[in-house]
């Protein structure tokens, strides 16, 4: 078993019982792993059990944790409400859910149908609303204690995006869906929060959203005023930090983690760190001179 890198102290997550949508790969899969080794049990969940597996198996082998894999389509109550069972009769238990799953590509919109559109929005806002409702009736019916609903969304919920806008128009609903009940459901002991990644390389998002040459031609790191994508790490920890009760009066929050990325594109004079330091002589002299 490895040492416990994380910030948080080891045996942070003891007892604690996380089930991850989309956990099997990328983002959900490093999440997993950081809970683990902070002494959670895990459930992690998606459509493929056969990914869902595999890597349960090399977690376990990891973090000497328990995973719990799952098949489940978020978009189908049934399947939501089955799996919620399946932990149950597992575990006994459930602290948090990590509504991590997604589906997304890119695209012109005039070139989607109303069925592409349908496919992500199920994936992602009514795959994060089925999982909450279902999890959040059964911690209503149960007495008060430390329950939380981490959802990942990402920072274009609130700008939109161009070619992604199903996507856009999904996380931004996920979005509302966690201030909205951060307020309602705070009387049951339940917190509401959110994760707003920036890039994180993973499979299933660069081969979709940065296919081919894509990937050299905009290079995500060069968005990014620290000038680097983001390392799996720093967003499991925060993910760690959020599902843990050391955060225990952080609800309706929306943590972004990009590296400054989305401000960079908002503030419009931004693009003048391409001036050369040498150059903003020459820029003074002309904008006071520009008085006279
Ligand atoms: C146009 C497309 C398309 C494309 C699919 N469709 N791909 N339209 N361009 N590239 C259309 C199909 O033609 C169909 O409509 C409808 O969408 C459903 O497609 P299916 O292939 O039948 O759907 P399904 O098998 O359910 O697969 C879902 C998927 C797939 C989203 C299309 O990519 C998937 O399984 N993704 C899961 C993982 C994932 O996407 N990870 C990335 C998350 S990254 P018609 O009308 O033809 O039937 C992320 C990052 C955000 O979210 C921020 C980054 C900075
Ligand atoms: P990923 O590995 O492709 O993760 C998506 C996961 O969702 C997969 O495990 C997939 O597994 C699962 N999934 C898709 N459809 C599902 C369904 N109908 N039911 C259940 N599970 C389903 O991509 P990722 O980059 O790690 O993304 C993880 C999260 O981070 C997503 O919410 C994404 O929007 C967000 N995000 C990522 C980035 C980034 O840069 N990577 C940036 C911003 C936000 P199956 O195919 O087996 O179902």
């Amino acid at each position: 078993m490895e040492k416990n890198p994380s910030m948080m102290r080891d045996g942070a997550l003891d007892g604690q019982v996380i089930v991850i949508t989309g956990g099997g790969t990328g983002l959900g899969r490093s999440m997993a792993q950081a809970f683990l080794r902070l002494g959670a049990k895990v459930c992690i969940t998606s459509r493929k059990i056969e990914v869902l597996r595999e890597a349960a198996a090399q977690l376990e082998k990891e973090t000497g944790g328990t995973v719990l894999p799952v098949a489940c389509d978020v978009r189908k109550w049934q399947e939501v409400d089955a799996l919620l069972k399946q932990v149950l009769d597992r575990f006994g238990r459930v602290d948090s859910l990590v509504n991590d799953a997604a589906g997304n590509f890119i695209s012109p919109t005039e070139r989607l149908s109303p069925k592409a559109f349908e496919t992500i929005i199920g994936i992602v806002l009514m795959g994060s609303v089925n999982c909450t409702l279902a999890f959040g009736k059964h911690w209503i019916e149960e007495p008060p204690a430390h329950r939380t609903v981490l959802n990942i969304t990402t920072t274009y919920a609130w700008t939109g995006s161009g070619y992604v806008v199903p996507s856009a128009c999904a996380k931004a609903g996920v979005l509302a869906l966690t201030r909205s009940l951060a307020v309602e459901w705070a009387k049951y002991g339940i917190r509401t929060n959110a994760i707003a990644p920036g890039p994180f390389p993973t499979k299933g998002a660069w081969q979709r959203l940065l296919p081919g040459q894509l990937v050299e031609q905009f290079d995500m790191a060069k968005r990014v005023p620290l000038g680097r994508v983001g390392e799996h790490r720093e967003l499991a920890d925060l993910a760690a930090y959020l599902v843990s009760p050391y955060s225990s009066y952080i609800n309706g929050e929306v943590v972004t983690i990009d590296g400054g990325e989305w401000l960079k594109g908002a503030g419009q004079f931004n693009m003048l760190d391409q001036v050369e330091p040498a150059m903003w002589d020459a820029i003074e002299r002309m904008v006071r001179g520009a008085k006279s």
